[in-house]
């Protein structure tokens, strides 16, 4: 039964959900006979051949860090060989240990971890900063006995330390970021209370590229005795490749003494497939309060490092070829490749007088305009297969900028693409807004309700057949 108020915009969402629903294999229940392999293939074929064409060319923003078909194939064939292999049995699998040792070992080295310094493979950015959260608050539970945890990061920190928040009871403090897109150190510090945990900084943050004063914001920490995590999901392959290439990068890893925690994400800048991260800790002990142990289960001693049980073992061997195939050489030319294309756009979103790029940011490029509707221009690049990021508070919209845009040709694409859609929209006011009118709903505080039950709606429409 539908008891939605919003049913009206179901179809609107299935017909951009649920391309497949006719010419494809489709089944609401267990096939009576099993499909023969081939067949299935095929479809697999298919579909892939359809998806790919939307991000091979360098259209989308993020998603896809890498993308080369000789990378793809390699990091596949990795996968085929370990696809049965699971680090919760490390006695029939120590090669996967092996592999997940040593990727944290490489991270942190990267980052400049001290010795004794150490971490876990995750399954992606979500589940780094779940787990660290969990660990502060644990943490604090036991060496400080605080009971109602709260946790400060700029508004511009990632969803997921709310989600964190939310799924460990934590109290999530929102600070708002300068003028300049970056945390407010004045307004942390006036946010500090006895039950402050940890403070966040993020290098950089997801929606406008802008590194935090994580130098700053880890002194604040240090001198509360309380931690300190700089969300390096996005920037922590990056950003020490940018600064060995001389480009200005303020302070965010473990060189800064009062950062206690980072997590940098295998799956983006990592170049490894889909499904892993790395979370480090400056200390052992503090990685204690990661791990869970049961001792008094029917089933025998059960002990996880992080939150699933069974896991694919085949992603830490992938994510171990991708980091020892690229090695740092390898990751030296791709920040190198990718900050001059970044470089590139940056400059032609500055050429456009209706645009305003935000700040002064590497990568991930983020822009918006005093004169136009930004989400209309957005709609417009849409039609011209270009998938845009949208942001709000303020209105605004990035690129991130990956491998798929060094090729030859996307950015000058992007900049000509760019500049038409801003000329259609200045000639055509009424333009559709695609994702406008849902932003302005959320920015406003009496209808988040409402967007809210539409969000859940579109979940529900992703598991309708
Ligand atoms: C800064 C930052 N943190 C965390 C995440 C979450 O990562 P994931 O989507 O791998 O869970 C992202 C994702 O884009 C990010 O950009």
């Amino acid at each position: 039964m539908d008891t939605s108020p919003f049913e009206d915009l179901i179809p609107e969402m299935e017909k951009s959900l649920k391309p497949y629903r006719e010419g494809f294999l489709t089944f609401a229940q267990l096939p009576a006979a099993g499909i023969a392999r081939d067949e299935i293939l095929r479809e697999m074929e298919r579909l892939k051949s359809i998806e790919e064409a939307r991000w091979k060319d360098g259209k989308v923003s993020g998603a896809v860090y890498h993308g080369d078909t000789a990378h793809i194939d390699f990091i596949n064939r990795v996968y085929a060989l370990h696809s049965q292999s699971n680090p919760l049995h490390a006695d029939v699998w120590p090669s996967t240990t092996k592999f997940e040792a040593e990727i944290v070992a490489m991270t942190a080295r990267m980052l400049r971890a001290p010795a004794g310094a150490c971490g876990t493979v995750t399954s992606g950015g979500t589940e780094s900063i779940l787990l660290a959260m969990k660990t502060y608050r644990d943490w604090a539970r036991e060496t400080k006995n605080i009971t109602a945890p709260e946790i400060i990061a700029p508004t511009t920190a990632h969803a997921a330390f709310d989600k964190a928040a939310q799924y460990f009871g934590i109290k999530m403090v929102r600070v708002p970021v300068g003028d300049d897109f970056r945390a407010d150190l004045a307004a942390t510090r006036a946010a500090l209370t006895p039950n402050t945990i940890a403070l966040i900084g993020s290098a950089p943050p997801f929606p406008h590229g802008i590194v935090d004063p994580v130098e700053e914001l880890s002194e604040l920490a240090r001198a509360r005795g309380i931690g300190f995590h700089t969300d390096g999901c996005l920037g922590g392959f990056l950003l020490p490749w940018a600064e060995k290439l001389g480009y200005p990068v303020p302070p965010f890893d473990f060189r800064l003494p009062g950062v206690t925690s980072i997590s940098a994400d295998t799956h983006k800048y990592g170049y490894a497939p889909k499904g892993t991260s790395v979370v480090l800790y400056r200390d052992a002990e503090l990685r204690h309060f990661q791990y869970f142990i049961s001792t008094d289960w029917p089933g025998g001693l059960y002990f996880s490092p992080t939150i699933a049980g069974s896991r694919p073992g085949a992603l830490s061997a992938a994510c171990w070829a991708a980091l020892v195939t690229m090695g740092a050489d390898g990751y030296l030319r791709a920040a190198k490749a990718i900050l001059e294309t970044a470089t590139k756009i940056k400059q032609g979103i500055r050429e456009i007088s209706e645009l305003q790029l935000i700040g002064d940011p590497l990568f991930v490029l983020a822009f918006g305009s005093e004169t136009l509707d930004i989400f209309q221009v957005m709609e417009r690049m849409t039609q011209k297969q270009w998938g845009l990021n949208g942001l709000h508070s303020p209105s605004a919209v990035h690129l991130c900028v990956t491998l798929r845009h060094t090729q030859p040709g996307v950015a000058e694409r992007f900049i000509a693409d760019l500049r038409e859609a801003v000329v259609f929209v200045t000639g055509n006011p009424d333009a559709p807004s695609g994702v406008g009118p849902i932003y302005g709903m959320a920015s406003a505080v009496e209808l988040r309700g409402m967007v809210r039950d539409v969000l859940k709606l579109y979940m529900d429409v992703l598991y309708r057949v």
